[in-house]
Parts: structure tokens; sequence; C-alpha cells
């Protein structure tokens, strides 16, 4: 149970919307989450929004026919195509863009902040049109999956990455870089990550240099590598408490993690069974939640697939409006947040 939430009212998604837009089989609504079955988020209340976390289509599907295979489950990008939303023209993509980003403004209070995926390929464009609607991106994330699936290994790079373009309307955003032991939410969600960061930077440097200082020309084993590895481990130990705890300064009372929060994260892709093909591993959202936004604050996923953007807002005592115009996503998103709700981890009253 995370303890900075405030009691909230039973279903304060509601009054964001103008209901008279909407016929009441494209809703379901729960405590403090909405999910409308729907194609547009034009119902949503102008300037009422407080963070938009979003994983709009990335238009690759006419690119590849990669799939990936996982258990019984085949998860391919052929199979977006089929559901349609991700084969635009690239002409056509490039004004989509435009359109849900203007509508990104309208809905955004000032101050409001956005992470919004994107695939490599759109970044520009993306940017571009985020800036054009007149928000203002600050930082794009690269966000690495150690777990990608490597298709094509002796042909080209495997794509490990996914990018998220972060910015704000106006200015005076939310940005919860300091952490001061108070909040059990920014503890597990951002010093976790930026304590781990430094420690993998630190081991990842010195393990590089160690394997290369190695004597060059002469063939070595595999059993001499990990001696190596092995070796530079231990060496490592004593140092990295210093490093750790260096992090960290007084202010008053209290120990303050005053973070330099990175532009690039490490984090699974959601791995086993998923509810949807594309469907975003609910650690990095909670992270980008915890990061961005304040408790009780308005969330909106305006292309919410299994709505793991809902479970990861909810979770941390967030408001949240999903939307999704897929019959069967929308299904399998209200009855993730109903089992959720159902669970004494998210109940609030
Ligand atoms: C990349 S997926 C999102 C996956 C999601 N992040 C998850 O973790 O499950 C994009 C979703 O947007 C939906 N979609 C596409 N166009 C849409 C539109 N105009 N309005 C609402 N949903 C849309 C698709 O059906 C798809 O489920």
């Amino acid at each position: 149970m995370v303890d900075e939430i405030k009691k909230p009212k039973r279903a304060q998604t509601k009054n964001l919307v103008n209901k008279t837009y909407l016929t009441s089989d494209e809703l379901v609504e729960g405590r403090n989450w909405s999910i409308y079955k729907r194609s547009d988020f034009g119902f949503v209340e102008t300037n009422s929004v407080d963070l938009i976390l979003t994983d709009p289509p990335f238009n690759i599907a006419r690119d590849t026919n990669f799939h990936t295979y996982e258990g019984n489950t085949i998860n391919s990008y052929r199979f977006d195509k089929e559901k349609g939303w991700d084969s635009y023209s690239r002409e056509e993509f490039v004004s989509l863009l435009g359109e849900w980003s203007r509508e990104f403004h309208r809905v955004l209070r000032k101050g409001g902040s956005f992470a919004v995926f994107c695939a490599d390929k759109y970044v520009s464009y993306l940017y571009h049109a985020l800036e054009d609607a007149g928000l203002s991106p600050r930082r794009t994330v690269t966000w690495r999956k150690p777990n990608a699936v490597p298709v094509n290994r002796s042909v080209m790079m495997m794509s490990s990455c996914e990018f998220i373009i972060t910015g704000v309307k106006d200015r005076n955003s939310v940005f919860n870089a300091d952490i001061d032991g108070s909040s059990s939410i920014l503890r597990q969600h951002i010093e976790s990550l930026l304590v781990a960061d430094k420690v993998a930077s630190i081991v990842e440097l010195s393990v590089r240099q160690e394997l290369m200082s190695r004597e060059r020309g002469k063939s070595v084993t595999p059993v001499e590598v990990s001696r190596h590895v092995n070796d530079v481990l231990q060496k490592l130990l004593p140092g990295i408490s210093k490093r750790v705890e260096k992090m960290y300064r007084s202010k008053g009372d209290a120990q303050v993690l005053e973070g330099c929060v990175p532009n690039a994260v490490v984090f699974n892709s959601k791995s086993g069974q998923r509810l949807h093909p594309t469907e975003k591993p609910v650690s990095l959202l909670s992270y980008l939640i915890a990061l961005l936004s304040e408790p009780n604050a308005l969330v909106l996923d305006p292309f919410s697939g299994s709505a793991s953007t809902g479970e990861a807002a909810v979770g941390l005592g967030r408001r949240v409006v999903l939307v999704e115009k897929d019959e069967e996503f929308f299904q399998k998103g209200v009855v993730r947040l109903k089992g959720l709700e159902s669970q004494s981890v998210l109940d609030f009253e």
C-alpha cells in the first residue's frame, strides 16, 4: 500500500468529460479510472490533464514482417497491420502526429507534462509536431531493453531501444528529482533507478576497461574472460558503496538524493504472456508517472491498448482516463483494471 495517497472519492474522473458526447457502451468506469472505447479524445475537457503518458501507433508495420515468439503466443507487427492501426503512408502518419499533438496541447493544463513513445524513424517528426502544436519538448528518453528479441542477428543490429519524447505545456511542470526518503513511491520508482544506474555505469566501464587492456592479439578462452570479470567485480565492491553514499546530501535533518535523472533508462520489455503485442512494462510507466506527476494527478492515455498505463497510474494513486478504439483491447483493459480493483492493493477506501 502506498503511503502518500489521499483518500479519493469514487470515480474522480467523472467530472472531466462532457457525457452528452458519449453513449453508455463506450465507457467503463471504476474507482479513479475510466476507459472509453473511441478513436478520439475530443470529449476530454480543455486544460484538464496533468500528464499525458501514451504509446500511440508506431507506423512500422510496413517495414517489417517481424514476428516474436513467446511461449505459444505469436506477437507480430503484421498483426498490428491487420488491426489497421499501424500501416499508414508516411504522409498520413505525419499528418496524424500533428492532429494528436494539437489535441495533447488542448487537453493539457498549463504546467502539464507529456511523455510520448515513438519509434526511431519518427522521433524528429513527432518532436516537430509537438513543437508546432505549441508544446515544449524537453528530452527524448532512450529506453534500452536488455531482453530484446535478436532477429536477423548476423545481418544488422537488433532493435533494443524505443524512444519517449517528454516535455511540457508552458512551464513550472512537476519533476520529482529530489528524494528525501519521505515518499515510498519516489524511493521505489526513482531512487532505485538512479542508484542502480550509478552502480551499473561504474561496473560497465570497469569491465570494459579490464577486458580491453588484456594483452592485445592474444586469444583468450571464455573461462579467462569470466575470470577477468570476476576479478574486476571483486576489486570494485568496496568503492561502489562509497560512491553510492556520495550521491546523497544533508538537507536539514534529511539525507536527500538530489537526483540527476538520466535520459536513458533500462527496463525489460514485457515478457511472457502479453495482453497486447506492443504492451509496455508497468515498471517503466510507473517510473515516468512518479517522476512527472503528483499523487491524485489526472493522467491521460489516449492510445491505451491493454491499459498498462491505467495499472501504473492507479497503482500510484493517480486518476486516469484511457481511450482505446479496438474492442478486443478495450475489453482486455476493462478486465485488467477491474481485476486489480478487486485486489486490496488498489482499495483506498
Ligand atoms: C502501441 S499500442 C498501445 C499499447 C499499450 N501501450 C499497452 O501497453 O498495451 C496503440 C494502441 O492504440 C490504439 N489506437 C490506434 N489508433 C487509435 C485511435 N485513433 N484512438 C484510440 N486508440 C487507437 C490501437 O488499437 C492500439 O491498441
